[in-house]
C-alpha cells in the first residue's frame, strides 16, 4: 500500500509503498477513503509540539474508510461497511486506569509504548489496522461524501466534553475558543444538544459574525479584549442569565487570563470543562480555593471521549440534528499530502475541514 511516511521530526512526509497490514484475531483492516488533517498538524511533524511519537510513523488519527477485512472473532462487521475509525486506543488489561494513545499521533506517556509499537501508523495510507472495537460503523454513504464525514472527528471531541459536563437542554453555556476547530464544533453540538444559549468566545469578529448569522438567536458572541475583567463583563451580559457551564478549547498559545475570563463567569455549583491547550506558566490557572468552595464549582479536565458517544453522534447526523453540510471541505489526493498539511495550518476555522483522501492520486 502507498503511505505517507514521517521519518525525522521537521522533514516533509514522504509517500512510500509500505507492506500491506495484515487482520489478527481482535482487528480490523480499514481502506481508508478520508482522513482529516488538524491545524496544528505542521506542528506536530516539525516537532515544536514535542508529542512523544515514535518514528517512522505513518501520522493520522483516524478517519472514514470501508471494512476490507476483519479477524476472526468479529460478530456484525462485514467486508465493505463504512466505518469511523477513533484514534483513541486504550490499554485492554487495567481498565480502571487505562494507558490511552492516539493511533498514528502520539502515546503520551512511556508507559503506552507497548500499544503504541502494535498500532502505530495512522491513516494517511492507503489502509490501516485498527482495533476491532475502534471501527463504527456509520450506515451507507456515498463514497464522494467521505471527507464531509470526517467532521466526525471534529464533533466528537467537544462532545466528550459537553457530555463529561452533563450539558442539559435549556442551559447556558460559554464556548470559550468557539472561533476554531474544535470549539465551533462544541457550538454546533451543544445547539444539537439542546443548549439554550451558547456564548462564544474569540478575536477574530469575522469568525464570531458567521457563527452569529449561522446560527441564529441561541448564539452570543463575544470578542476578547485581553482585558480579563472587561472579557468576563462581556461574557456575563452576552449570557443575560446565569452560566451553567463553560467548555474551554482555548489553545496552548492562549493566556490562563482568558480562561480565567470565562471560568469565573459559571454560577454557583457551575462547570468547567477543559479541553484546550494551555501548558508551562499559562496552564497554572490561579483559581482560588475560596472561590471554588463557595461557588462550588466543578473544574474538569477532558480529553476525547468514550466509546458510546460515536454511534450517539452519528445518529445526531443522521437525525439532521448536525448537518454536515456546514463544512467547507479542501480535499487533497495522498501524493498532495505535504500541501495538505500546510492548507490546514493556513485555513483553520470553526467551518474548515482539510482532508486527506488516500485512495486519490493527484
Ligand atoms: N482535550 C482534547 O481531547 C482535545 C482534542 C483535540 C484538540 N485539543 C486541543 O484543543 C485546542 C484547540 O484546537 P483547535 O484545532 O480548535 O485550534 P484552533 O482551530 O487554532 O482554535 C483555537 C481557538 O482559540 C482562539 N484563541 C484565543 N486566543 C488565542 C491565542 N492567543 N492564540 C491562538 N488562538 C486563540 C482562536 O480564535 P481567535 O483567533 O478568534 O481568537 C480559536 O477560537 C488545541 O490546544 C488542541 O490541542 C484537545
Amino acid at each position: 500500500m502507498k503511505a505517507a511516511v514521517l521519518n525525522a521530526f521537521g522533514a516533509p512526509l514522504d509517500i512510500q509503498d509500505l507492506p500491506d497490514p495484515v487482520a489478527g484475531t481482535g482487528e480490523v483492516i480499514v481502506d481508508v477513503a478520508a482522513a482529516g488533517i488538524a491545524s496544528y498538524a505542521a506542528n506536530v511533524f516539525n516537532g515544536s509540539r514535542s508529542y512523544p511519537l515514535e518514528l517512522p510513523v505513518v501520522p493520522g488519527p483516524g478517519g472514514i474508510g470501508g471494512i476490507r477485512t476483519t479477524g476472526p472473532d468479529v460478530t456484525k462487521l462485514r467486508p465493505g461497511d463504512w466505518v469511523f475509525v477513533d484514534s483513541t486506543i486504550r490499554s485492554r488489561e487495567n481498565i480502571a486506569n487505562p494507558e490511552q494513545i492516539l493511533l498514528g499521533w502520539t502515546y503520551r506517556t512511556p508507559a503506552a509504548l507497548p500499544l503504541h509499537r502494535i498500532y502505530h501508523h495512522g491513516s494517511f495510507a492507503q489502509q490501516m489496522l485498527v482495533p476491532t472495537e475502534n471501527a463504527t460503523p456509520i450506515g451507507q454513504i456515498a463514497a464522494s461524501d467521505a471527507g464531509r464525514w470526517t467532521a466526525l472527528g471534529r464533533l466528537l471531541v467537544p462532545f466528550g466534553g459537553l457530555l463529561a459536563g452533563n450539558l442539559q437542554a435549556g442551559e447556558t453555556l460559554v464556548v470559550n475558543g468557539g472561533t476554531g476547530g474544535f470549539g465551533g464544533a462544541g457550538v454546533a453540538v451543544a445547539l444539537a444538544m439542546g443548549a439554550g444559549r451558547v456564548v462564544v468566545t474569540g478575536r477574530n469578529q469575522g469568525a464570531l459574525e458567521d457563527l452569529a448569522r449561522r446560527y441564529g438567536r441561541r448564539v452570543r458572541t463575544v470578542r476578547f479584549t485581553g482585558d480579563e475583567a472587561h472579557d468576563r463583563t462581556s461574557i456575563s451580559d452576552a449570557a443575560d442569565g446565569p452560566i451553567d457551564m463553560v467548555l474551554d478549547f482555548l489553545p496552548r498559545e492562549a493566556s490562563a487570563a482568558q480562561v480565567r475570563a470565562a471560568a469565573l463567569a459559571v454560577k454557583l455549583g457551575g462547570r468547567v470543562i477543559l479541553m484546550g491547550g494551555l501548558r508551562g506558566d499559562e496552564g497554572n490557572l490561579g483559581l482560588n480555593y475560596n472561590w471554588l468552595m463557595h461557588n462550588e464549582t466543578t473544574v474538569r479536565g477532558v480529553w476525547m471521549y468514550g466509546k458510546d458517544a460515536i454511534p450517539r453522534m452519528v445518529q445526531m447526523v443522521r437525525a439532521g440534528l448536525i448537518d454536515l453540510g456546514q463544512y467547507e471541505l479542501t480535499e487533497f489526493g495522498l501524493d498532495e499530502v505535504n500541501e495538505a498539511v500546510t492548507h490546514a495550518a493556513a485555513d483553520a476555522g470553526p467551518r474548515q475541514l482539510t482532508v486527506l483522501r488516500p485512495g486519490r492520486s493527484r
